[in-house]
């Protein structure tokens, strides 16, 4: 069976079979990274978006495993300038990979690169990926938009990661209602907690959600499904 660790932040790692995978691995300068960039072993890595706290170690860690980069098609075309090996796709569109399918969903969030908001990398997404059967919704960093509702009826959510943290991204009170519209079997709220700016209380977010299995997970923490 799949399973998903928390890295802190907005990163995750998807583990199937003999295939791993992360999301967003934002590892060096991030005060609550729970592993350092270096002892990354992956074969794919999905990037939301652009930001520093996404993009993260992405380019060191895929030219030191030969990783492949799956994100938009500028944000591959980024990645490959740097060295990456890629695989480009877009919003609206699914692949089958070895490991499991990867369809890219609508952010309503930035895409500059890094600090350097003139270069763009591409419109912020999430990602749904399919794992021996089960569906794993990761938002990237987003705002609240009604077409969840559109996701969650036509994917059977084993579990989502939705950010809480607010300025950036929803906050409790959008996300709870994202957990309405997406009605996934689990939540794991992300995107808190990291800098002062978003430091929310996941446990309330937790005490609140209605109709899914709510889990805090502390970086290093995994979830079996
Ligand atoms: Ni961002
Ligand atoms: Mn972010």
């Amino acid at each position: 069976m799949p399973h998903a660790t928390f890295l802190g932040h907005s990163c995750v790692v998807l583990d199937h079979e003999a295939t791993r995978l992360v999301i967003d691995p934002f590892l060096s300068g991030n005060p609550v990274a729970s592993m350092k960039p270096e002892r990354l072993q992956v074969q794919y890595i999905l990037i939301t978006h652009g930001h520093g706290d996404h993009l993260g170690d992405a380019l060191a860690i895929a030219r030191r495993t030969g990783a492949t980069v799956i994100a938009t098609h500028e944000m591959a075309c980024y990645c490959a300038s740097q060295g990456a090996k890629t695989h480009g796709m877009h919003i609206g569109g699914a692949h089958a990979f070895p490991f499991g399918r990867v369809k890219l969903t609508i952010a309503h969030h930035g895409g500059g690169c890094g600090n350097d908001a003139s270069r763009y990398t591409g419109p912020a997404v999430g990602f749904l990926v399919t794992l021996g059967g089960r569906t794993i919704y990761h938002s990237g960093d987003t705002g609240l938009f009604y077409d969840m509702k559109l996701i969650g009826e036509m994917n059977a959510l084993e579990v989502a990661f939705l950010p809480i943290g607010d300025n950036f991204t929803m906050g409790i009170d959008d996300a709870l209602k994202a957990v309405e519209l997406l009605q996934p079997k689990r939540v794991v709220p992300m995107h808190y907690g990291t800098f002062p700016v978003v430091d929310v209380d996941p446990h309330e977010f937790v005490r609140r959600v209605k109709g899914a299995q709510a889990v805090v997970l502390a970086p290093g923490e995994t979830l079996e499904f």
